[in-house]
């Protein structure tokens, strides 16, 4: 087991990985204690849950809206949540970005825990403090940053989960490496076959060793303020696609990453070599898209992006395997290295 310790200025957050997660009964309150999930995950751990209520959500993106906050801010009340309540959201990304924003607003903000079942939130969105809903397809428009008091990460919950939902949270993952730490590179380069049957002791490695990373940043640029930034990496073209055409996140982020990282190298950034090495690792874990924005479009799906300040754009380029840098760059720029990308293509 480890504990790796996100520290900013209001607040710690510890993230634990490699433990089982029934042990999070230690870690709530004796009472006053509610349970966000969703059924998918109810139906395969629920009968094992601490001895508290349970809210359900259903499973999906499409939960992410504000009536759904506000029909779990009725339950609270009906069930006496108060301000010295908790909420434990037990779930994916989705779960854990409704459950910690509705900890960040109800009674004006109440203390929140989580334990996170899928592969992508284990490496990524359940840490770091992070959430949001969606206004119509426009994604965490309405959000906020609080840190979980505590996630708990527990690598055996990752054999429960359907194929594409774990191929999706290996690209968040090889993102990690990509920006930050080189070794976990290495590990999906070596290890295969044990990534793909999921091998337990493999994943807690790499789990811990993105935890470990974010939680750098994260300490550092709570806010996305300048550092954190780093962490879109293959988001831009990503979120482009997803608003698009509706593909998952990861598999999203894996196409944005493969155009980013080939952007680098037209701009002299990375080597020929590093370039080949990072398309090649999403080739081997099918994670190269062939995705068609119409060129006319892309500009418009960019700009749709919240995270765009005016006409310039924080894109996140790929100096080499674990170093990421961010330039502020025209929206042109992307746009034309988008038709360049579609004619050699
Ligand atoms: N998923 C990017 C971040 O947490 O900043």
């Amino acid at each position: 087991m480890e504990k790796i310790i996100i520290s900013t200025p209001d607040s710690i957050s510890a993230i634990i990985t490699g433990a089982k997660w029934e042990a999070v009964v230690k870690l709530l309150p004796e009472k006053g204690a509610a349970i966000i999930t969703d059924n998918n995950v109810f139906d395969l751990y629920g009968a094992d849950f601490p001895d508290f209520p349970v809210l359900k959500i259903k499973p999906g993106e499409q939960s992410k809206q504000l009536d759904v906050i506000g029909n779990l801010s009725k339950k609270l009340l009906d069930i006496g949540i108060d301000r010295t309540g908790f909420i434990l959201a037990i779930g994916g990304g989705v779960v854990c970005d409704i459950a910690g924003f509705l900890a960040s607003v109800y009674m004006r903000g109440i203390r929140c825990g989580f334990v996170s079942t899928s592969l992508l939130s284990q490496v990524d969105a359940s840490t770091g403090g992070k959430n949001g809903v969606n206004i119509g397809d426009i994604k965490n428009v309405i959000g906020n940053f609080k840190q979980p008091e505590f996630v708990v990460c527990d690598a055996t919950m990752l054999s429960t989960l359907p194929e594409e939902e774990y191929s999706s949270g290996l690209a968040e993952l090889i993102k990690t490496g990509i920006i930050g730490d080189r070794t976990i590179i290495n590990v999906l380069e070596k290890n295969h076959t044990g990534i793909i049957n999921r091998d337990k002791n493999i994943l807690s490695d790499l789990v811990a060793k993105a935890v470990k990373f974010k939680a750098k940043i994260v300490s550092k640029d709570e806010k996305e303020s300048g550092l954190r930034r780093i962490l879109n990496f293959g988001h831009t073209f990503g979120h482009a696609v997803e608003l698009h055409a509706g593909v998952k996140h990861g598999f999203a982020v894996a196409w944005g990453m493969e155009l980013a990282t080939t952007f680098s190298y037209k701009r002299g950034l990375i080597k020929k070599a590093e370039c080949n090495k990072i398309i090649d690792l999403l080739k081997k874990y099918n994670l190269s898209g062939n995705y068609n924005i119409p060129e006319k479009e892309i500009g418009e799906l960019i700009l749709h992006d919240k995270k765009r300040s005016g006409r310039d754009i924080n894109f996140v380029f790929v100096k080499g395997i674990g170093k990421a840098v961010v330039k502020k760059i025209i929206v042109q720029e992307v746009i034309d290295f988008y038709r360049f990308y579609k004619s050699v293509k």
